[in-house]
């Protein structure tokens, strides 16, 4: 049974017919809204959530499902110490599908492996958040036509920006794109995300100066500095104005130019520039709702034909060493048994979190 931890669960393929069935849901809404009649949705959200959770929610409601969950680990045995191996297995008596949301990185692929139902990625820490994704994808192909030779910037905090690391995970798999990535320095990308770049053998610029990158791009796509994964509160105080998008910094961008945000913004993107119409950042709200719909029809119906193959996350996974990311959900479940894998290059990296590992680990 299928679930989506990483972007990369789903090919190149399934994503266009996800997308296909998406703009369908959107033009015909009455067609799907008994698709998942007597299914339920469980929605586990240990960290804050507007739009993934409620879109989440709406997804299923739409399709004709029905949702139960919890909003705050505080409102969950978790609160008493439950594992997230636990809940996963508790919750598969009582929903069909589950979209999860935690702090940790690889908490979301643990609850896959304990899980008996189809597991949503809904956000692993700072790690990877698939599902923004898929709106980001469709909000792409919807205003630009098109998924390839596209001039693609990422702006702030693109360290702990985990929709910053699924977007270059998917977009790498496109032909012709470029990327520069625009961030203090502090706040670069992660070596497993810069990596993907090498491995896929794509340029990338790097910078600081968005005033400066902002002529060349197809796509801006800006990012909150990740105020509750700093260590340092100084440091987040010191950086988290870096940037802020205004409609004088825009005059210099191309005509058609689209401006591109997750949300929640903080002071990244001036109000008055949701007047603008290459502001898509509410686009991608809608989108990520019809694309839910979209995963979920394509999880239950995989879930129903019973597809057994068990695809292994990254290939083969070894056992042995521990994984030294202070945030990777191996350091709280001490029980799990620590996993690498080898990636194309030869690096030994976390089955959780892709951080690399040490040699002798
Ligand atoms: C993002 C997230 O949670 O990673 N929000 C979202 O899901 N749309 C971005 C963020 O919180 O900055």
């Amino acid at each position: 049974m299928k679930s989506v931890i990483d972007i990369l669960d789903l090919s190149v393929e399934e994503i266009y017919n996800m997308m296909d069935v998406a703009i369908d849901i959107d033009t015909f809404p009455q067609k799907y809204s008994k698709c998942c009649e007597g299914r339920k949705m469980a929605t586990l959200f240990f960290e804050p959530s507007t739009r993934t959770r409620l879109s989440h929610e709406a997804a299923m409601l739409e399709l004709g499902g029905s949702v139960l969950g919890f909003s705050g680990a505080q409102n969950s045995s978790a609160a008493k110490g439950e594992s997230i191996a636990d809940t996963a297995k508790t919750v598969s008596c009582y929903a069909d599908i589950i979209a999860i949301r935690h702090s940790l990185e690889g908490a979301a692929l643990v609850a896959s492996e304990n899980a008996s139902i189809p597991v949503i990625n809904a956000g692993d820490g700072g790690h990877n958040h698939p599902t923004q994704t898929l709106a980001d994808l469709l909000t792409i192909y919807r205003e630009k036509g098109k998924l390839t030779g596209l001039t693609i910037g990422m702006c702030g905090d693109l360290k702990y920006g985990r929709t910053v690391h699924s977007l270059i995970n998917a977009m790498t798999r496109y032909e012709g794109n470029r990327f520069i990535c625009i961030s203090p320095e502090e706040l670069v990308l992660p070596e497993y995300a810069e990596h993907v770049f090498k491995e896929a053998g794509i340029e990338f610029e790097v910078t600081n100066n968005l005033e400066e990158a902002i002529p060349e791009l197809d796509i801006l796509y800006m990012t909150r500095i990740q105020r509750e994964r700093f260590d340092n509160q100084e440091l987040y105080d010191s950086l988290k104005d870096s940037y802020s998008l205004t409609v004088d910094k825009l005059e210099s961008a191309k005509p058609d130019m689209i401006v591109m945000h997750p949300l929640p913004r903080v002071n990244e993107i001036s109000v008055k520039v949701d007047d603008d119409p290459r502001a898509c950042y509410f686009k991608q709200c809608l989108n990520g709702k019809l694309m839910r719909m979209s995963l979920i029809i394509k999880l239950l119906e995989d879930a129903i034909i019973k597809e057994k193959e068990v695809v292994a996350h990254h290939g083969e996974n070894y056992f042995g060493g521990s994984c030294k990311n202070s945030k990777c959900i191996t350091q709280i479940e001490q029980e799990l048994e620590s996993q690498f894998y080898i990636d194309d290059n030869g690096i030994k990296r976390c089955r959780y979190c892709d951080t690399e590992m040490t040699r002798e680990a």
